[in-house]
């Protein structure tokens, strides 16, 4: 039986979010300039969302690009937000086609217009779609998301909109960034980095970390189907026993 049909027989992550990393040191490996790894990089990313959604995952959470990444030299920082431009502009009618909604979280105010442009005309043309949800972590760093939800909280403390009494998980999730959205269930990063890098900390208190050496841009549907058949290996205990959750 082959992976796809066995991955088919057990639940899948409702949530799954990936560190696509990898792509300066695929370039490297050929002799070229880190942005030929970018670009192949979108091709894995087409690639992967089309898998996941005809797979009937809930919610898929790509890290596209960093707080940290801001600092990276400013040519890459440009050829990155052309990219993703284009990379927009190309995939918008699938995602349409796919029922997909586009979710960008992070720090959107520091996009360039251009870009903020063009991401928000797909986030209006596929609002209403009931299919997956793909959560783009553009300009995102989880400690600016946590600092970003404990100042909207501390406003409605401020305004009497809530007491700090009633502060709970439920509270700290509606003013994340991923409002809302189920946690990590299975966490993949590409490259054979075996970190987190600012990536959603609250949100993967409990997820299932998964890492490979497969560069990003070498990533394909059966490394997925293979992260997911790991997944589905796994017993996740919470806190209790196994004897419990047998
Ligand atoms: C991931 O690949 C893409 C982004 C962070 C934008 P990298 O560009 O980090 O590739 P490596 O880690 O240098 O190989
Ligand atoms: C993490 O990759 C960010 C993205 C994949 C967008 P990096 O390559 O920037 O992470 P570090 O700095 O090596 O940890
Ligand atoms: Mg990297």
């Amino acid at each position: 039986m082959n992976l796809e049909e066995t991955i088919k027989k057990f639940p899948y992550p409702k949530h799954i979010a990936i560190i696509m990393d990898g792509n300066g040191r695929w370039a490297k490996n050929r002799g070229k300039l880190r942005i030929f790894g970018h670009e192949n990089g979108t091709k894995s990313v087409k690639n992967i969302v089309e898998s996941c959604s005809n797979l009937g995952i809930q919610c898929l959470t790509l890290y596209a690009f960093s707080t940290e990444n801001w600092n990276r030299p400013k040519l890459e920082v440009k050829t990155l937000m052309s990219l993703l431009i284009s990379s927009l502009k190309r995939e918008s009618d699938k995602l349409q086609k796919n029922n997909i909604r586009l979710n960008p979280i992070g720090n959107l105010n520091l996009l360039p217009l251009k870009v903020s442009k063009e991401l928000f005309q797909v986030v209006e043309t596929t609002k209403s779609n009931s299919g997956m949800v793909l959560n783009l972590a553009l300009s995102y760093g989880s400690r600016d998301e946590i600092i970003n939800c404990v100042k909207e909280i501390g406003e409605k403390i401020k305004n009497n909109l809530i007491s700090f009494e009633k502060i709970d998980e439920t509270v700290i999730n509606q003013h994340l960034y991923t409002q809302n959205l189920p946690d990590v269930d299975l966490l993949i990063r590409t490259s054979g980095e075996q970190r987190v890098s600012n990536f959603l900390l609250w949100q993967i208190a409990y997820a299932e970390l998964y890492f490979t050496k497969v560069l990003w841009p070498d990533f394909t549907e059966q490394d997925l189907y293979k992260a997911i058949d790991n997944y589905q290996k796994r017993e996740r205990r919470f806190g209790k026993t196994s004897e419990q959750v047998g």
